[in-house]
């Protein structure tokens, strides 16, 4: 599959840009960044962190795109992800930004009607941005798979919104809203994606790698976040489930939705609203991933982004900062 995946990391996210890179039926044409988890400097930063750490021969290219949402001020999460989005682990080595994401998904997209799946890990609003620049050339797109929304409450940044689309709602209404085949990959299944201490210290029991050190510094934030929040030592890979079932459809079932996205209000803004009125043609018909072989996904995510070939040769990977 061919794909470009828009992303703001996040641990979650660099969790699932790992699991990308070492999947053998994924062909990343790029990664665009966008302001989300944290400021749009520090996503692109921790994308182009998270490459070095993956050492591939032919790294895809990194865009940094939207610094702001469409019409708000920024939200970000760095009470989730650290100050740096990256649990502290950023490792402060030099790189060169490239600037247009937008441009570059539309250029992505033009040169390959029909072939490229855009897969959003972060706020809507680069891909709104480039649904609004040229709606022709968004539609050459072959799907959209979406991590956002909260199909029924609670969210997880309002009692009714969840983060991606609360940041963002504006872009979050105009993408659901698009032509092109959407899928949602919503916080109702991405909660069960529960990753616990205890599997993750199983799975790295006797390892000293620089991917096992990696893994576990990023989780363990994100342990720390939820155990706060929820009283036990576990936390959700939102972002990886959502790579997961763009990669592999067959892993999630798939509902058929008429949804619409709230766009005002403290606690109301990013909220999907269903709209379950009989005979009525207002709203955005989405596909939503109600469902997942979870035992599948955690198989998959230990061995691709716990141990991926090579990851147990400390050497394989550049030394990282702890
Ligand atoms: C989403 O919000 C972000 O904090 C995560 O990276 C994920 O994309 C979950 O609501
Ligand atoms: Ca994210």
């Amino acid at each position: 599959m061919r794909l470009i995946i828009d992303t703001d990391p996040g641990i979650d996210d660099a969790l699932a840009l790992l699991y990308a890179v070492a999947s053998p039926e994924a062909r990343i044409e790029a990664i665009t960044t966008v302001a989300g988890n944290v400021d749009i400097v520090k996503t692109t930063r921790n994308a182009h962190h998270i490459l070095r750490h993956a050492a591939l021969p032919h790294p895809p290219p990194i865009f940094q795109g939207c610094a702001t949402p469409l019409h708000r001020q920024p939200v970000y999460a760095e009470h989730v992800h650290g100050e740096d989005g990256l649990a502290g682990q950023y490792d402060g080595l030099p790189y060169t930004t490239e600037h247009g994401a937008v441009e570059a998904i539309l250029r992505i997209a033009r040169q390959n009607p029909g072939e490229i799946s855009l897969l959003a890990l972060g706020p809507l609003t680069n891909v709104a941005a480039a649904l609004q620049a040229d709606p022709s050339g968004f539609a050459n797109l072959k799907q959209v798979v979406i991590m956002g929304g909260a199909i029924e409450p609670p969210g997880n940044i309002t009692p009714l919104a969840e983060f991606n689309f609360h940041a963002d709602p504006h872009a979050a209404r105009q993408v659901l809203r698009s032509p092109v085949p959407l899928t949602l990959v919503p916080l109702d299944l991405t909660r069960k994606a529960v990753l616990h201490k205890e599997t993750l210290r199983a799975w790295t029991a006797d390892r000293t790698d620089s991917r096992a050190r990696f893994v576990t510094a990023l989780c363990h934030r994100y342990f720390h976040f939820y155990s706060a929040m929820h009283g036990g030592e576990f936390c959700f890979l939102h972002d990886p489930l959502a790579t997961a079932i763009a990669l592999d459809p067959a892993l999630a079932r798939i509902e058929t939705l008429r949804v619409e996205i709230e766009t005002e209000g403290e606690m109301a803004a990013g909220m999907v609203v269903r709209d379950l009125r009989p005979h009525r043609e207002t709203g955005c018909i989405v596909n939503v991933a109600s469902d997942c072989s979870m035992e599948e996904f955690f198989h998959r995510f230990e061995e691709r982004v716990v141990r991926p070939r090579g990851a147990d040769s400390a050497e394989s990977y550049p030394a990282m900062t702890q």
